[in-house]
């Protein structure tokens, strides 16, 4: 899909969120693949249930626009965008854990640890997470990625994403994120476990369609500086939205980043401070795809879409 740079933004996102949702539909069908035994029904329900529900796409979108500025495969970025996805949900199941953040309400649905129990909201986390490295080294059902992407490719793709899911980055930005409840860090510490729990992600988000692509290192690199800055960004506008914002338009609980103590920048320096602070993140972005020019606007969109959003 070739997209228009004037196109709004939020066509943009939904849809390309469309084509995301036909492919994790697919995914997650009750069908066993070769080389599975049996799909256990209640767990893939759950799986649904934890991925199936709205959620803004924002990952899968930026593989697929960072893809798309150096015209790469769609469907190749396509299948990376889905397996990403799959493990951001993952991260918001877990997240939203009794053990971590007791959240009932996710996307305007109960949790999936609500809808269903705590057991099969964990397994659904994990069968997620894994489904994700299959689907990078295998491709989609029945239609592999041989051909689209080379072994080395996938190769660098399934590195990639482990190093941004694993201990050095979501996981274990989650830990210093949980920790940080008994020691506030300074703002080093808060900046450097948000680039962790949140901004991994979206990093490898805008680096991997620069993979796909096969693009020279310092295009990967430069996608994923602007993937750091809206990373961080991204987190930054969350944590004001927890204070400015209602769980009817966030579709999940608000107000309790303070209750439970979380180390975030909107505590340490207030909600003007966060303001001012998402400008200067955008302008930074930017300034990241100048080389670019117009065929880098709908990235740029993304920027100020991540600072100015509302839910
Ligand atoms: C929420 O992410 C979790 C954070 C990293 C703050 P999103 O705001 O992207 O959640 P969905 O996917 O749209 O529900
Ligand atoms: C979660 O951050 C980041 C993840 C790795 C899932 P939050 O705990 O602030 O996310 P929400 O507010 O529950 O979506
Ligand atoms: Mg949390
Ligand atoms: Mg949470
Ligand atoms: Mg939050």
């Amino acid at each position: 899909m070739t997209i228009p740079a004037d196109f709004p933004f939020e066509a943009v996102l939904a849809a390309r969120a469309d084509a995301v949702e036909a492919f994790l539909r697919n995914l997650l069908d009750d069908r066993a693949l070769t080389g599975e035994i049996v799909r256990p029904a209640g767990l893939m329900a759950a799986m649904r249930h934890g991925v199936l529900n709205g959620g803004k796409r924002l990952r899968p979108f930026l593989v697929l626009e960072s893809a798309a500025l150096f015209d790469a495969s769609q469907h190749a970025a396509l299948t990376v965008a889905t397996a990403l996805e799959c493990v951001h949900c993952y991260s918001l199941i877990h997240d939203d854990l009794p053990a971590m953040d007791d959240d009932d309400l996710r996307r305007g649905q109960p949790t999936v640890h609500k809808a269903f129990d705590e057991a099969t909201a964990i397994l659904a986390g994990d069968g997620l997470l894994t489904l994700a490295f299959d689907l990078i080294a295998s491709g989609p059902s029945g239609e592999p990625l041989d051909g689209l992407l080379s072994a080395e490719t996938r190769l660098d793709l399934v590195l990639g994403l482990a190093r941004a899911a694993g201990v050095g980055g979501m996981v274990g930005g989650q830990a210093l994120d949980l920790q940080a409840e008994r020691l506030l860090p300074d703002e080093t510490g808060i900046i450097r476990l948000q680039a962790m729990k949140t901004g991994a992600l979206i990093r490898y988000a805008c680096e991997a369609g620069a993979i796909v692509a096969g693009a020279p290192p310092a295009d990967r690199e430069r996608l994923a500086e602007f993937g750091s800055a809206i990373g961080l960004a991204f987190q930054l506008a969350d944590d004001l939205l927890d204070v400015t914002a209602n769980a009817e338009t966030m579709g999940k609980a608000t107000g309790k980043d303070q209750a439970a103590g979380k180390a975030t920048l909107v505590a340490l320096h207030g909600v003007d401070w966060a303001r001012r602070q998402l400008s200067g993140l955008v302008e930074q972005a930017h300034s990241m795809l100048e080389p670019y020019g117009e065929r880098a606007a709908v990235l740029k969109s993304a920027a100020n879409f991540i600072a100015e959003r509302r839910s």
